[in-house]
């Protein structure tokens, strides 16, 4: 059912996502004006605060986290938020939080950024207060499980009281602007279509470097490590982008088949396709930076790296292997895809004792949108010794072909489609679950073969077997 929310309820509504992102990109929104103005936003959590009490802490995080460019007047904003304080174990007080919530007009949002054990406890409590009917939908955030069977449980939860049309699943890389771009880039241009497949394409890469470690997130990060953590959602999501078939439409359902058949195209890995890294004590542009263990304040055998040949088994990527590669503690944070070409099948220039390389198309997803293509090119001269040839990048920076448009943070689209009622951008449960069946059999290979993480030095690009397994094909990872 289609219809724009006027309440929106966020559980974990004092928590770190809360105050970095939520109340931020809802901040932004309502001073572009992107929000009704009947639209009202009840915080809840544990702690106890009153309303007035709520909104201070906002104006707290609002005043920390907006970039001075975008901070203004608060007051009509903060003016929209309620808080309830709720233990979401307990179900006697949901009653007070339904009050709270009152009559919407149109349709209720409920954003639950708790703890996944807190899902379940929070939908009885819903359901038993009459938050769950036909006009409210349910926005879940990440992790959705610790495998498969626990995403099922989650699922199964989350489905006893909402349909699937109602049930939002959060990836915020789908949020991001030059993530969507792909599709633009795949599907609004003919000259790539025709190339992107197994006969012109040599393989794929894609990065997701971070520089930051544990941030203080050690129980979390310490039982989620590299593959769950980042491959599991971000990195399947871009690969499933790179990889689907073109959609009909631009719509939830159109596009969201098509994920799921790539994802489920993935082909098992095998034992040496993967390699797994911890970082030690290093530095990074120039700052020393301390290992992962005394981070943790204990040994521990996560991966904060994961490098992984992977494969899909269908007609158009036959033979391609995507490298996925993300680690903490990297020399840059870099997201970028990787498409190399293969080379030309015949070279003209041989006799004249040039040498090709072949195209390569480099999508930079975040610091830097950059999309650069390299091309080959004569070398200006008379030739009299030979033709020369170089590599040459076509450089489009997206801030700069855009230069003017807000640059919106993920979560600021992602919120503002949740309110409006647009699944596009939001992950199906079989995509999930496509997912994790694809990370469960590399961590069970990962038991069973008693594989433990290999040390890096923080600030390099993660163990040389991550190095190794790209080249052994001859390939080398793009730095
Ligand atoms: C989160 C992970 O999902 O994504 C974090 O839990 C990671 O560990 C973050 O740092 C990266 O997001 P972004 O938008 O900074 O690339």
């Amino acid at each position: 059912m289609s219809f724009t929310a006027d309440r929106l309820l966020l559980f974990g509504a004092t928590g770190d996502l809360a105050q970095r992102m939520l109340l931020p990109s809802l901040f932004a929104l309502d001073a572009d004006g992107l929000l009704a103005p009947d639209l009202k936003i009840i915080g809840t959590a544990r702690s106890e605060l009153g309303d007035s009490e709520y909104r201070n802490f906002a104006r707290a995080a609002l005043e920390k986290y907006l970039p001075a460019e975008r901070r203004g007047q608060m007051a009509g904003f903060l003016n929209r938020l309620a808080y309830q304080t709720l233990d979401a174990t307990a179900l006697e007080g949901y009653a007070a939080l339904a009050a709270k919530v009152g009559t919407p007009e149109r349709g209720l949002a409920i954003f639950l950024s708790t703890a996944p054990s807190l899902f379940e406890p929070t939908i009885k409590g819903l359901q038993s207060a009459g938050l769950t009917g036909d006009t409210v939908r349910m926005c879940l955030e990440k992790p959705l499980g610790t495998n498969l069977a626990t995403s099922r449980e989650i699922n199964d939860a989350v489905a006893a009281a909402f349909p699937e049309n109602r049930i939002f699943r959060i990836d915020h890389y789908l949020g991001k602007e030059t993530v969507q771009n792909l599709l633009a880039l795949r599907f609004a241009n003919l000259m790539f279509e025709p190339l992107w497949n197994a006969a012109h394409i040599e393989h794929v890469q894609i990065t997701v470097a971070e520089t930051v470690g544990l941030e203080g997130r050690v129980a979390f990060y310490d039982d989620a490590g590299a593959i769950r953590d980042m491959v599991q959602n971000h990195m399947l999501q871009l690969l499933a982008l790179v990889a689907m078939e073109p959609p009909a439409h631009f719509d939830a359902t159109a596009v969201r088949d098509e994920k799921v058949k790539v994802l489920r195209a993935l082909r098992r890995v095998a034992s040496n396709e993967t390699v797994t890294g911890q970082y030690r004590a290093g530095a990074i542009q120039g700052q020393a930076v301390p290992g992962y263990d005394e981070e943790l304040g204990k040994p521990s055998d996560t991966e904060t790296f994961v490098a992984i040949k992977g494969h899909v088994d269908n007609w158009r990527w036959k033979g391609v292997p995507f490298y996925l590669r993300t680690g903490k503690r990297m020399p840059k944070r870099v997201t970028e895809i990787v498409i190399q070409f293969r080379c030309v099948p015949h070279s003209i220039f041989a006799g004249k004792g040039a040498t090709m390389q072949p195209n390569r198309l480099v999508i930079g997803i975040q610091p830097e949108e950059n999309i650069t293509l390299s091309l080959m090119a004569k070398v200006p001269g008379l030739d009299r010794e030979g033709i020369r040839l170089r590599q040459v990048p076509l450089n489009i920076a997206m801030p700069d072909a855009f230069s003017g448009a807000v640059r919106r943070i993920a979560y600021e689209r992602l919120l503002l489609d949740l309110v409006e009622g647009d699944q596009t951008l939001f992950v199906r449960r079989d995509e999930v679950e496509a997912q994790w069946e694809w990370v469960d059999a590399i961590r069970s290979q990962w038991d069973a073969d008693g594989l433990t993480p290999k040390t890096y030095t923080a600030g390099s690009w993660g163990p040389s077997a991550a190095i190794a397994l790209a080249e052994r094909d001859g390939v080398t990872w793009h730095e």
